[in-house]
């Protein structure tokens, strides 16, 4: 079968990780033989709104509609504000196509610096269900009396029962099938949240009820940032609104050994519209075009955009191949303290992956 794949490699680091990222999946496809991936590249992004004015065109969604699968790299651009940037592209495609499940495996591979030292890879291995289209992020509001005194600034919350329904029966399904706890943690702060997490809650136990063989226990967002770091391995499947599941996958990148590991995925569930897979970093201008960005992320990426479209086992060869090449640690980039090339990396975890 033939996978067409809309890359958008962005700005930045965004442009080197990505061609570590194909270099995997082609070799994958022809390890497998019996897959092919094309791909079509678009250039949008932070420069390309210093050209044009836009970060993607303005049919870009309708574009986009006709590929299985997008990969992003990362955009923004230090003298392009990252409201625009966020808001003309990434979650344009997150909004527009109804991407409201974002993933977000924290797992900490063998070989990958944890700072917690008392913990081990089997300490630290969970997934964050990220709501991804409303929520904090909704972008109601606005700004009252502008530049005077008693200037007012809104932001409005907004979660419907159909969408927080949909994430939260997703994440109960992950749970129930991920094999390892069968544990659900929902994310809350329905003390000072009065109306929205309020509701959130109402809904987590409401689906539960669908779902008796799954543990379940609510944590305030502020106390799970701490348990994250205490106990980690406390952890299965943690599901959390827009704004709180930012933060704390964050947190979780942290914990697997920084940016360079975190990768993600953004749902479309109904599968109506493509998905779309992106390292969690940015496009990291202190570092860019130096070779010195850790590919990591975007190849752990790839590997979830495999799951997606294939729900193939041999993905995760890849994930072992990433590990093998930590553990013998010869082929790191700088921020894992080693002195190999973001290139050099690709190709050392290609070896690994042709090796097995
Ligand atoms: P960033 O993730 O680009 O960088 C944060 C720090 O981590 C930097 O010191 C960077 O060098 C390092 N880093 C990030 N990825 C790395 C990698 N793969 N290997 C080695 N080191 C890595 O976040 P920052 O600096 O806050 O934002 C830079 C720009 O990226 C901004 O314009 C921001 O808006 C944008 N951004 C875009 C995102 C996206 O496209 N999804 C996500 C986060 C930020
Ligand atoms: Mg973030």
């Amino acid at each position: 079968r033939e996978y067409k794949i809309a890359v958008i490699p962005g700005d930045g680091i965004g442009n080197e990780v990505m061609d570590e990222g194909i270099k995997v999946l082609n070799l994958f496809a022809e390890l497998k033989g019996d897959i092919k991936f094309t791909y079509e590249y678009f250039p949008w992004g932070c420069e390309y709104y210093l050209k044009t004015g836009k970060m993607m065109d303005d049919n870009g969604l309708d574009i986009l509609k006709g590929f299985d699968s997008i990969l992003l790299g990362a955009v923004g651009y230090p003298t392009v504000p990252d409201h625009i940037s966020l808001h003309g592209l990434l979650i344009k495609i997150r909004q527009g196509f109804n991407q409201c499940v974002n993933l977000r495996p924290i797992k900490l591979l063998p070989g990958a610096p944890c700072p917690l030292k008392d913990k081990a890879p089997e300490d630290i291995d969970f997934v964050v269900i990220r709501e991804n289209v409303e929520g904090e992020y909704s972008g109601v509001g606005g700004i009252r009396f502008a530049d005077k005194p008693e200037e007012i600034a809104i932001q409005t919350s907004v979660f419907t029962r159909k969408n927080t329904e949909k994430v939260m029966k997703y994440a109960y399904d992950l749970a129930e099938k991920r094999n390892k706890k069968k544990k659900l943690t929902s994310t809350t702060k329905s003390n000072a949240l009065n109306y929205s997490m309020v509701f959130w809650d109402k809904v987590f136990g409401e689906i539960g009820k669908q779902y008796p063989e799954v543990e379940t226990e609510s944590i305030h967002v502020d106390a799970i940032s701490m348990f994250f770091i205490q106990k980690p391995q406390n952890y299965d499947v943690v599901v959390a609104s827009n704004l709180f599941g930012d933060i704390i996958t964050d947190l979780g990148a942290a914990l697997q050994g920084g940016l360079g590991f975190a990768a993600s995925g953004n749902l479309n569930i109904e599968k109506e519209f493509p998905s779309m897979f992106e390292p969690v970093h940015g496009s990291a201008p202190d570092i860019a075009g130096k070779g010195l960005a850790n590919p990591i992320a975007m190849i752990w990426t790839a590997k979830m955009m495999l799951d997606d479209l294939l729900e193939d086992p041999k993905a995760e060869e890849i994930i072992n191949a990433i590990t093998d090449v930590l553990v013998e640690g010869k082929s790191l980039t700088p921020d894992l303290g080693g002195k190999a090339t973001t290139q050099q990396v690709g190709d050392a975890i290609c070896h690994k992956l042709k090796a097995r």
